[in-house]
């Protein structure tokens, strides 16, 4: 390996499902993995410790959703809660930029007008007027990309733009969501996945997909990419691929979304969370790397689950900590 390969371009962090609560352990819905809701702060922490310590300092960190528990909500504590792991994950304005994906524990807090108006709203505001910075101006939808290095571009999707989480119980949207979710699922909770179908059990309530404005947009966004001869990575609470999660953890839509990636040259990476066991996969096809990063909620307190990303000309090197592993993420486009 020559000398100057080893430097890499840039780097970023990773961390996703902290989902942090001042509450008692608990346990997972099947009652089969502990959830440690106090300490995932003080891993965090450690995470946080770890970035800024790194020379270089990483570019930025992707908070790959689900930053706050559900619990919060039902102790009024929404807020607060959100306000400490703020306070840890950037504690002051000269640390490094955080983006933030919105998951389903985001919706479980807080409404849409609320996350818009939130430090949880990353889309970058110097650049508003960025073509196809966003789905359309004054959308509601939490999807944007950005560039943190010339001919690198990375697009935070929002994976529960159609979803029955996040909407009016009025609203068109939710109407269609209820539709969608009401054809595969008739259990009276809507958050136990149906009985029959292996694919089938994405569709609950906890689940979601991106809307057909948002479709659109990502081709557009991703026609540019191919077209300036970028590499692209794209993120997003859901995984899209089998291969990389459990089915009862898929967007809805994963289909449409592989689809659309796979028409792409420019996608090199999709990077998600949600699946706390966390997953990989190389899509044969598309040469798509598809990562589920491990989530913070479910890791021991003396473990970690965070992780750096170095990005090279024809690589990235995911460097895992704790229970995050390590990935060569070559680049086959
Ligand atoms: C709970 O954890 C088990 C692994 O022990 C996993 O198979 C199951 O899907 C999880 N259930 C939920 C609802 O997260
Ligand atoms: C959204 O939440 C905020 C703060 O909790 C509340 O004031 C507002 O009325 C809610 N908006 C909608 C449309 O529900
Ligand atoms: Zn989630």
């Amino acid at each position: 390996m020559e000398e100057s390969d080893s430097v890499p371009l840039f780097s970023f962090g990773v961390i996703a499902d902290i989902q942090y609560a001042d509450i008692e352990d608990g346990f997972n819905f099947t009652r089969t993995r502990q959830r440690f809701y106090r300490s995932s702060l003080e891993l965090l922490e450690r995470a946080q410790k770890h970035w800024s310590e790194e020379t270089p300092r990483p570019r930025f960190v992707l908070q790959l959703g689900d930053l706050i528990d559900g619990f919060n909500r039902i102790h009024e504590a929404s807020e607060k809660a959100l306000d400490t792991v703020l306070s840890r994950l950037s504690p002051g304005p000269a640390d490094i930029p955080v983006h933030h994906v919105w998951g389903n524990h985001e919706f479980y807090n807080f409404n849409r007008t609320f996350l818009l108006q939130s430090r949880l709203n990353s889309t970058p505001m110097s650049a508003q007027d960025q073509h196809l910075l966003t789905v359309s101006p004054g959308s509601d939808t939490h999807a944007y990309h950005f560039s943190p290095e010339p001919g690198f571009r990375f697009v935070v999707l929002d994976a529960y733009d159609e979803s029955l989480l996040g909407r009016d119980e009025c609203s068109a949207e939710y109407q269609r969501a209820l539709e969608m979710i009401r054809v595969h699922n008739q259990n009276q909770d809507l958050n136990c996945p149906p009985e029959s179908g292996f694919l089938q059990k994405r569709f609950t309530k906890f689940n979601g997909g991106l809307g057909g404005d948002q479709l659109t947009w990502l081709q557009a966004v991703l026609t540019l990419a191919d077209r300036q001869q970028g590499r692209v990575v794209v993120v997003s609470h859901l995984p899209v691929h089998l291969g990389s999660t459990d089915p009862m953890c898929l967007a809805w839509n994963y289909d449409k979304v592989l689809e659309l990636l796979s028409s792409h040259s420019s996608v090199v990476c999709f990077l998600a969370g949600h699946d706390h066991d966390g997953g990989y996969c190389l899509d044969p096809e598309t040469g798509v790397h598809h990562v589920t990063l491990e989530g913070v909620i479910e890791t021991a307190p003396e473990s970690d689950a965070f992780g750096t990303v170095y990005v090279y000309e024809d690589r990235m090197v995911l460097k895992g900590r704790g229970r995050v592993q390590d990935r060569t993420l070559m680049f086959l486009s």
